[in-house]
Formats: C-alpha cells, structure tokens, sequence
C-alpha cells in the first residue's frame, strides 16, 4: 500500500466524524439523492437580495453560473447607498477608494484584481483577468493599466457624497476601532449553482473602511474569501480579512465539506478555528457561506447579526445566519 493510501486509511480509522462524511460523497455521486433546488444562488447580507435577483434574471436569459454570479454582484458594485462595495465605498485613510474582487469557476477557473482603483467594475475586471491572461491576480496600478487595455472606462477620483461625509467625520478623530454588526456589514459575497450543479462564485469589496494604504483583504484572495470546487461545493466569506486570510477560511471550508462535514458544519468548525487564531475577537466580525453539491447550505458568524439571501427561480429570502456567541 501506498504511503498516501496508507495515511487515509489510517486518518479514517482515526475520526469517527470523518465515516458518515464518507457515505455523504459517495450519496451525492448517486444520481437522485439531490437535497436542495436547483439552480441556487446565495449572497451575503441583505445587500443579497437585489443581487441574487439580477443573478437569477441573468440564469433565465440564459446566462451561465459564472455569468450569473458576475452579473449578481455587478448590481451592489453600483449601489450608491451601499459603502462597503464598489467605487461609493468608504476610502481609506489618505481619502482614496481601492478595490478588491475575485471569481472562481468550480472548474478550477479564477481571476482576482486587488487595490485597484477608478474601475467601476473590479468584479469584471478579475473575470477578465480569469479569462483573458494567464495569471490570477494583478494588483495596484498593474491591474488598473490591465483594465484600461481591456477597454474599461476609467472613473473619475471623487468620493461619493454618503463616503465624504463619513471620511471627513473619522478624519477629526483618525481613529480606527471595527464595530461589530454595523461597520462590518461589508463585502458581497456570491456562490451559486446552475440546474446541472455546476458551482461559481464572487466576492467583490471596497474592504475595510480607513484602511492603511495598499491593504488588501480576504475578497480578491482565492482560498481565503472565496473558493469553488465542482468535486466538492463553494464558500465565501464577509468581515474582518485578516481574521479570514490567516485560516485561509474559504479553502477551508471546502476541504471539510470534501471530508464530509455538511456545509452548516464545516463554516461552524471554520468559525472556531477562526476565533482560535485571532486575539481581540470582541472586535471581530467574520462570517461564512458555503454550499455543498446536494444542495445544502450552511452559514456561520463569529457574533450574531450576519445574515444572507437564498434564492431559487422562484424565491429570494433574507435568513439569519446562527453564530458563535448567539448559536
Ligand atoms: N472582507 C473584506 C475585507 O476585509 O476587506
């Protein structure tokens, strides 16, 4: 016996957990046993209804999952009421609005674009990058020049109105100090699935309000705030970056569900894992999505008020996400 063979065998027998996850894969590669409606998308926050609705308009015109989930997230990219995504985001702390985003094709397929600025559409951008280069991620003024050779219109360099007004408001203090539930309503996180169970996903984010300049956070990083796996399901991931980047939170996620851990379970063991390798966790917010290819879905915060929209052909609903300190 191989000594990879040898080593799953042993870490079967090690882990009663890991038994019925066995059964799990093996019923989801028996045709009919599917749990959930299909095509499916998910979006973090209430910012995911209007985006899962421009999803599923764009699946029954005909669109592809990567075209969905692109076209879902394009709708918060322009939501001027919204600062936490797109070019109305809030700067960071020298006044300058950069962005994050990432795509991933459960083919293996993904772009990312980070710190970018004056592109309204970073999301498009990554998928450009996905598909028109060899690479998967340019970042600063690299991933900007990519974008004006592509033919995007570059955006003029102004705040919008709500952002100035709360830029010049921190500038009195500079201070920096996350709160929980209500600053940290940020990045849109999308993952669906089409009628024959292919998966895709997007993440796309202005990221941490008054952030250092440069900072880059979990969104346009593949593993860490989003990760797509045909084999297996798709996770994204909302909050503090950090906290998500330092346990690689999305890969993460997906390789428990490949170990047969349900999505429900899998984001739940990500979010201890997380809380044990981050200190101050009062301070920190980070919540996950995560679909498996039955169908199943799980979601999971650090503290309560994470919530995500579930949509169907025929439904879209707001549902509370449980979390660690509020199970
Ligand atoms: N989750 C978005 C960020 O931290 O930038």
């Amino acid at each position: 016996m191989s000594q990879r063979r040898k080593f799953i065998k042993q870490s079967l027998m090690g882990s009663a957990l890991f038994i019925p996850g066995i059964t799990a894969i093996a019923e989801a590669k028996t045709p009919g046993l599917f749990k959930g409606e299909k095509p499916l998308i998910l979006s973090t926050w209430n910012h995911g209804l209007p985006a899962n609705a421009a999803a599923v308009k764009k699946l029954k015109a005909g669109g592809n999952i990567v075209d969905a989930v692109e076209t879902g997230v394009r709708d918060t990219e322009l939501d001027m009421n919204n600062l936490s995504v797109g070019l109305q985001g809030l700067p960071d702390r020298e006044g300058i609005t950069t962005l994050d985003a990432s795509i991933m094709s459960g083919d293996g397929s993904c772009g990312s674009v980070a710190f970018v600025r004056q592109v309204k559409h970073p999301i498009t951008l990554a998928r450009m990058v996905m598909e028109n280069t060899p690479h998967v991620m340019l970042a600063g003024e690299g991933a900007r020049q990519f974008a004006i050779a592509q033919g995007m219109p570059m955006e003029k360099e102004e705040l919008s109105p709500k952002a100035k007004e709360a830029y010049e408001k921190w500038k009195v203090t500079s201070k920096y100090k996350p709160i929980i539930n209500i600053e940290n309503h940020d990045t849109i996180g999308m993952i669906g699935m089409d009628a024959n169970g292919n998966l895709a996903g997007s993440c796309t984010t202005s990221g941490l309000a008054y952030k250092m300049h440069g900072r880059v956070g979990d969104s346009p990083i593949i593993g860490a705030g989003l990760f797509v796996d045909n084999e297996v399901g798709a996770a994204t991931a909302t909050g503090l970056g950090e906290s998500i980047i330092r346990i690689c939170g999305s890969f993460l996620i997906v390789e428990l569900m490949r170990q047969g851990r349900t999505p429900q379970e899998a984001c739940e063991e990500a979010v201890k894992r997380l809380i044990s390798k981050n200190k101050n966790i009062s301070d920190i917010q980070a919540g996950f999505l995560a679909i498996n290819k039955e169908g199943e879905v799980g979601a999971y915060a650090v503290h309560p008020g994470f919530n995500y929209a579930k949509a169907t052909l025929t439904s879209n609903d707001l549902i509370d996400s449980r979390s660690h300190f509020n199970p």
